[in-house]
């Protein structure tokens, strides 16, 4: 199969669709990759290295679009990407189509076949292209509120695993997920005191059983919440109810409660926020301030580490991505259940249940 990789660009994503790992991968099976000039520049990869595996570059995103029978992207088309889908091409990418009528539009006038990165779903009921950029998140978010904690950034100017002699940071996570349970990780690893909260008790005995002592896991619940935040220092939201917005455990008049200078990463943000003051943010400008609270909001917190998250996120692609090559998206979806649950456009048609309720 003759597979293209387009440079991404949306404004601020500098990851690419594939590695040159993952070309090498390709070739040796027989398959033919297009890389457009300088689109893994963003995440680390240069043209030479792709050409070393036998990738061959191409000067632009038409060239891509043009000849490809797969376009292998990260983030959905843009405006000015609609008029280069090919009819009959198959599109493999985040797509997000419930959040953009014009492009749910766009792609079914194209007659491509779109294949959504983050409806293909495992057999037990886990979305494997979506946990990577958790992972990246989650660890993130102890990095930020950990930076954000400082006091010329206008945090309470603690460190947070302390030095001998004085008293650990206090972290406080909701949510013992993905997102919930990198960042309790990364939190106990710099040597801070942990409390992590979650409604499963199923997930608490989990993670009761795997973090080290200085994590401590609690049922969420009002009175709890309200306790632990009288004394931490940084705040993580990480609650998922899927398909819906997320619980505002974290109320305005909370923040009361809080000491100024504590830091708020809710990187939930993106269903709507678990903490009611947080609204979304961009790299640019991450963090805004209210009652003395810094809020650090994201919504694509992985953008901000293009190298990791394009890693994360091809390995995590190329097994679906060596199928639909090998065997054409049809016999692919036929035979995958997985790959089958990402089919969302087909020539012209929504045939993804969630996608067409949105649009009524
Ligand atoms: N901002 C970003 O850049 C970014 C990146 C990746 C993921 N996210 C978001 O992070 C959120 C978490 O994702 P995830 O992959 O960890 O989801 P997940 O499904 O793995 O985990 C969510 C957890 O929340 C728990 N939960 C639900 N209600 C709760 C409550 N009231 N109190 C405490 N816990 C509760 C669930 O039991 C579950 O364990 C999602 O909204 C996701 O979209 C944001």
């Amino acid at each position: 199969m003759l597979i293209g990789v387009p440079a991404e660009i949306k404004n601020n994503e500098d990851r690419v669709a594939i590695t040159p790992a993952g070309v090498l991968e390709l070739v040796k099976l027989g398959h033919r990759v297009l890389i457009q000039s300088n689109a893994g520049f963003g995440s680390g990869f240069e043209d030479k290295e792709y050409i070393s595996v036998g990738a061959e570059i191409v000067p632009t995103i038409e060239d891509v679009y043009a000849r490809a029978e797969m376009v292998l992207k990260v983030k959905e088309p843009i405006a000015q990407e609609y008029d280069l889908v090919r009819e009959g091409q198959l599109l493999f990418t985040y797509f997000h189509f419930a959040s953009s009528e014009p492009l749910t539009k766009a792609m079914i006038k194209s007659k491509a076949v779109c294949l959504a990165y983050e409806t293909v779903e495992s057999a037990d009921g886990s979305l494997p292209l979506l946990i990577p950029m958790s992972e990246v998140a989650g660890r993130m978010s102890i990095q930020e509120g950990a930076k954000y904690l400082e006091k010329p950034l206008k945090g309470k100017g603690i460190l947070l695993g302390g030095v001998p002699g004085t008293p650990r940071g206090k972290v406080l996570v909701l949510g013992g997920g993905i997102v919930g349970t990198q960042a309790a990780k990364m939190a106990a690893g710099l040597g801070a005191n942990v409390i992590i909260m979650d409604i499963s008790l199923k997930r608490l005995r989990y993670l009761a059983d795997i973090m080290p002592a200085n994590v401590t896991t609690m049922m969420s619940n009002q009175h709890n919440i309200e306790t632990a935040i009288k004394e931490a220092d940084l705040i993580v939201g990480a609650v998922l109810i899927p398909g819906a917005k997320a619980p505002h455990l974290i109320k305005r008049d909370m923040l009361k409660k809080m000491r100024p200078g504590t830091v708020l990463v809710d990187v939930a943000v993106d269903q709507g926020g678990c903490i009611e003051t947080c609204t979304p943010t961009t790299h640019e400008a991450p963090t805004f301030i209210i009652d003395d609270i810094v809020h650090y909001c994201v919504a694509n917190m992985p953008g901000a580490v293009p190298y990791t998250s394009t890693l994360a996120l091809t390995n995590a692609t190329l097994p679906y991505v060596l199928e639909l090559a090998n065997k054409g998206w049809q016999k692919a979806t036929e035979e995958s259940l997985a790959l089958k649950k990402g089919l969302n456009i087909v020539n012209g048609e929504i045939v993804h249940k969630g996608v067409a309720e949105a649009f009524a």
